[in-house]
């Protein structure tokens, strides 16, 4: 199978009840990590890519690690642009193999996040890819972005039918109270507000900043209306810990693919975990 868009995936999803996860990978190791997971349960799945990462590594080394992934594993997986920053990237990363792509204007007045989403929604769907948008702002800390507590805003629900409708988005992330990167307090989710939203549109709603959240919200998450979950931190954290193992029982060690594979291991198994309290397991 080649890479495929979200169209069928999330809709799937958002019709029966369950989220896809949308992984951030680093590299090959946790590429693999995440594709092997999914293969593993059964499961759909998104690989995603920051901009920052895509500096680090490359557009072109990322499509072809997922594309090689794609014709191993028989489930359907997506490469998504997770935070595009604007259009020239988002161009780039189609043209590199990228089957979804988010533009996220969120920080720019509301006509221009329109403005530029509705550009990157006109060329990408022209070549089949499915394009994710933000309405709101997530607070916290993914790579190079940072969005202060007090700067972020709640997505507000009477705005959500004008933005799909004018930009002909297809998927649409939310701020009901996640934020990017760990959590310091105690997890508030405005669960009303992603009620309203989800009531107001036919598109599946995504949530950010998923890592840290009590798997009681998540599946309350799920049950009204989120279809695509982003776990970044997480995988982060646990690739960091087992290669910290590795060389805290072994100092002298100096095989990449020794501790490499420590910390491929772990991410496989939060991905796992992930998947079956997406309910996504499965549906590939
Ligand atoms: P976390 O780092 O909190 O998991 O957030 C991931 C995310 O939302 C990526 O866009």
């Amino acid at each position: 199978m080649g890479l495929v868009n979200s169209v069928f995936v999330l809709r799937d999803a958002m019709i029966n009840g369950y989220a896809v996860g949308a992984f951030n990978v680093y590299n090959i190791e946790t590429l693999k990590a995440v594709v092997r997971a999914a293969h593993e349960k059964q499961s759909p799945v998104i690989l995603q890519t920051t901009p920052s990462t895509i500096k680090h590594i490359g557009e072109d080394f990322f499509a072809a690690a997922a594309k090689a992934a794609a014709a191993k594993y028989n489930i359907p997986i997506i490469l998504h642009l997770d935070h595009g920053n604007s259009f020239e990237l988002a161009v780039k990363c189609i043209r590199a193999g990228y089957t979804s792509i988010m533009i996220d204007g969120s920080h720019l007045p509301y006509e221009e996040n329109i403005v530029l989403t509705k550009k990157v929604v006109e060329l990408a769907h022209s070549v089949g890819v499915t394009v994710e948008a933000e309405l709101g702002s997530i607070a916290g800390v993914e790579d190079d972005m940072y969005v202060n507590e007090d700067k972020s805003t709640f997505t507000d629900p009477e705005m959500v039918p004008h933005f799909v409708e004018k930009t002909g988005v297809d998927t649409l992330a939310i701020a009901i109270g996640t934020a990017h990167g760990l959590y310091k307090g105690e997890v508030k989710l405005d669960f009303d507000r992603l009620k309203k939203i989800h009531n107001l549109v036919d598109v599946p709603l995504v949530l950010h900043g998923a890592s840290g959240v009590p798997d009681g919200h998540i599946r309350k998450a799920i049950e009204l209306g989120i279809s695509k979950i982003n776990i970044a931190t997480e995988l982060k954290v646990a690739f960091a810990n087992a290669i910290k193992r590795v060389f805290k029982e072994n100092p002298e060690e100096n095989d990449p693919r020794k501790y490499f594979s420590a910390g491929e291991k772990e991410v496989v198994d939060v991905v796992k975990k992930k998947i079956t309290l997406f309910g996504s397991g499965g549906k590939a």
